[in-house]
């Protein structure tokens, strides 16, 4: 194929390098452009703009195609698990068995968190919702390690392996102390050696009082959601971190950015939205028709529905129906907004509304059920999106560390008043 478009702005030519990506992803190459002949692009939402290279996660939106690292995540899913995914996607290759004791050992090392993070969690507003303490906590947590956190980027990579445990292993403890906190409970002590997943469930929800087992079907349904959302290339949260990155700031400052770009209802917010949603639609008696009637309308939007890069079904979202059923099984809990969520689903597919602008299930929407069937209070929801995607985020800040050379600065197009000069209150 031709290396080279061009592109014609009048009587004036202008040659534009192509960048073909590894999967055959094909790109115009605009960085010139403006130098050579003073227009930018404009594509509002960056719907048709790459912003980098990487080499973390490729997607085919089209044919449902979702890889990390070259590894198709039906395959990771199946046979892998969330911590040697999260090796995976941080450094690019599957670890060999020391690496992975190495990656585990370090993980199980940095449960706890120290005295003054604990404070800055529970000295939150009460009313602050559970994205806003994990992102508080996550700057606190970079002021307790100073040596990991300081904007000079050949430091803070030399420290990555340490920063990049640290953070994956408590990220569940800033989540499980709120929660804590809230019920007016401490934080168990945990058994370091056990899994990543039954240590979380362990620090969230037991009781001294009334010891009981956790079933491995409840700590796989966990591992499972968690190493769905690992990464997911550039969205809304990880554009964020990379800008973030790009400016030079720390892994904490990054990745604190991004829980806040994730807590918004259109991203990382759909999974809460949504059982709001089905509940909302039981509560009203409705079988669903009416919702979908009202989102065809433009009135709300059906939740869990359509993305920005899937024009077909959601690979995430066809693995987590499936074990949406077995998990229900496994914990002997019927749901029933699992039958509302698969009606929905249903009719939304055949509906020509849906149909013709390609709107599919996405992973928020079987992923709630799960979560709440967990015992998951749903204001926790995203916080459980956003422990699945910190190795992504630190993958991304990690490539941005090694390879970025420029900071990220989009330009814009002004549409606002003309220069006007200053006049006194008197005279306005
Ligand atoms: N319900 C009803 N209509 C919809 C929906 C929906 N969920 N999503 C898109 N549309 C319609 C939209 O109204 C528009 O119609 P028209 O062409 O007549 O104006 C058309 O489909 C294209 O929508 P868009 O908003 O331009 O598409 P987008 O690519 O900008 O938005 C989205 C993607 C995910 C924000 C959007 O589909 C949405 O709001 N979905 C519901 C929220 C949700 O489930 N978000 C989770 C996304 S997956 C997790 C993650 O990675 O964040």
């Amino acid at each position: 194929m031709d290396k080279e478009a061009t592109l014609t702005i009048g009587e004036n030519s202008y040659p534009l390098h192509i960048v073909e990506g590894t999967e055959s992803e094909k790109a115009i190459d605009i960085s010139l452009l403006r130098k050579e002949s003073k227009f930018i692009t404009f594509d509002d939402g960056y719907g048709n703009t790459g912003s980098c290279e990487s080499k973390v996660t490729f997607i085919d939106g089209d044919q449902g195609i979702l890889r990390y690292r070259g590894y198709d995540i039906a395959d990771l899913a199946t046979r892998s698990n969330f911590l040697e995914t999260s090796y995976l996607v941080m450094y690019g290759n599957l670890p060999t068995s020391a690496e992975l004791d190495l990656f585990s050992e370090r993980i199980a090392k940095f449960t706890q968190l120290p005295d003054e993070v604990v404070t800055a969690i529970n000295s939150q507003p009460k009313n602050l919702h559970p994205m806003g303490v994990l992102a508080a906590g996550l700057h606190a947590l970079g002021g307790a390690y100073p040596h990991l956190c300081t904007n000079d980027r050949k430091s803070d990579l030399e420290s990555f392996d340490e920063s990049a445990a640290l953070i994956i292993s408590t990220i569940r403890t800033i989540a499980a102390t709120r929660h804590r906190f809230l019920l007016n409970e401490q934080v168990p002590e945990i058994d370091p050696t056990e899994s990543y997943c039954k240590n979380f469930l362990t620090m969230m929800f037991a009781k001294e009082s009334e010891p009981k087992e956790i079933p491995p079907s409840v700590t796989n349904a966990l591992d499972l959601i968690f190493l769905l959302h690992a990464d997911h290339e550039q969205n809304c949260s990880t554009s964020t971190c990379r800008m973030i990155a790009s400016g030079g700031a720390n892994p904490f400052a990054s990745l604190a950015g991004g829980v806040s770009a994730l807590w918004g209802p259109l991203h990382g917010g759909a999974n809460m939205a949504v059982i709001k949603m089905l509940n909302q639609i039981h509560d009203a008696g409705d079988d669903g028709s009416r919702f979908i009637e009202s989102a065809k309308q433009g009135k709300t939007r059906l939740m869990g529905f359509g993305h920005r890069v899937y024009r077909n079904y959601d690979p995430r979202a066809k693995i987590l129906k499936a074990a949406c059923d077995d998990a229900l099984e496994a914990l002997g809990v019927s749901s029933p907004i699992l039958e509302i969520a698969r009606r929905l689903e249903e009719e939304a597919l055949k509906d020509s509304y849906f149909v013709e602008r390609k709107l599919y299930p996405n992973v928020d929407f079987y992923s709630g059920i799960i979560l709440q069937a967990l015992g998951f209070p749903t204001d926790t929801f995203t916080v459980l999106f956003a422990i699945g995607r910190s190795p992504g985020w630190l993958a991304h800040w990690k490539e941005i560390a090694e390879t970025g050379k420029k900071i990220h600065r989009p330009r814009q197009i002004y549409q606002g008043s003309p220069l006007r000069p200053y006049l006194p209150t008197g005279d306005r």
